[in-house]
């Protein structure tokens, strides 16, 4: 419990540490080289099995307490939100010394008028993989990008990237639980914060790490 002046104001501070966890998150938007940019992003497959892989991240939200991710209308990972949308996020940043673990539900977004937005922000290189005209983990016969061959290795235009708007999904993931562990040689220190609907509140207490 005892803090030194080398140890940050969160040491021993579970609101400050909940502060800090969101300034870890947020960065992770713009800055590509935060740990927070490309977090892993875990689902539940249809067999049961956790299903992991890194996402960008595109938008965080501390007071609706939620991320938006980018991807493929016909991927797995929408199959299996679909049928559970338990989520889970992690990412590490090894300068802070920060795990986060993070918890909640994914849902595709369905307002048009959003994901026009979220689709016409990304760069048009960005949007490219949207055009592949088979659905993200198909069989091939032969090593392919996927992308009709008259666009490979080319920035396509606004005109051309019409179709591919239709197999463009905006992931909201809704945070309801978040985990915590700093590094310290001193001693580790663990928390949770969990999100009661009832209170609209966190509800924080720290952990044996
Ligand atoms: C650095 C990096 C960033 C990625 N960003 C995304 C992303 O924003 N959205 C996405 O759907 N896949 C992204 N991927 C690809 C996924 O990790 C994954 O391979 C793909 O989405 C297929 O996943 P699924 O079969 O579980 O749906 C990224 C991969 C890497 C290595």
């Amino acid at each position: 419990m005892t803090a030194s002046i080398e140890d940050p104001n969160f040491y021993n501070d579970l609101d400050l540490s909940f502060a800090k966890a969101w300034d870890l998150i947020e960065p992770g938007v713009n800055k590509r080289a935060s740990p927070a940019h490309t977090p892993v992003v875990g689902t539940i497959g249809g067999d049961g099995a956790p299903q992991l892989r890194i996402m960008v991240l595109r938008e965080a939200d501390r007071v609706k307490r939620r991320l938006r991710f980018h991807t493929d209308v016909r991927s797995t990972k929408i199959h299996e939100i679909a049928s559970n949308g338990k989520t889970s996020v992690l990412m590490y940043d090894a300068a802070e010394k920060l795990q986060l673990r993070l918890w909640g539900e994914a849902r595709v977004h369905d307002d048009t008028t959003d994901v026009d937005k979220a689709w016409s922000s990304s760069t048009t290189f960005a949007r490219r993989c949207y055009m592949a005209e088979q659905p993200p983990a198909s069989p091939s016969q032969e090593p392919t990008s996927g992308l009709p061959s008259w666009i490979e290795g080319c920035q396509p235009e606004e005109m051309q990237l019409m179709d591919a708007r239709a197999n463009f999904a905006v992931l909201w993931f809704e945070i309801s639980s978040i985990e915590w562990l700093y590094l310290a040689n001193k001693g580790h220190r663990r928390a949770r914060w969990d999100w009661y609907d009832g209170t609209q509140s966190w509800l924080g207490r720290w952990l044996i790490p």
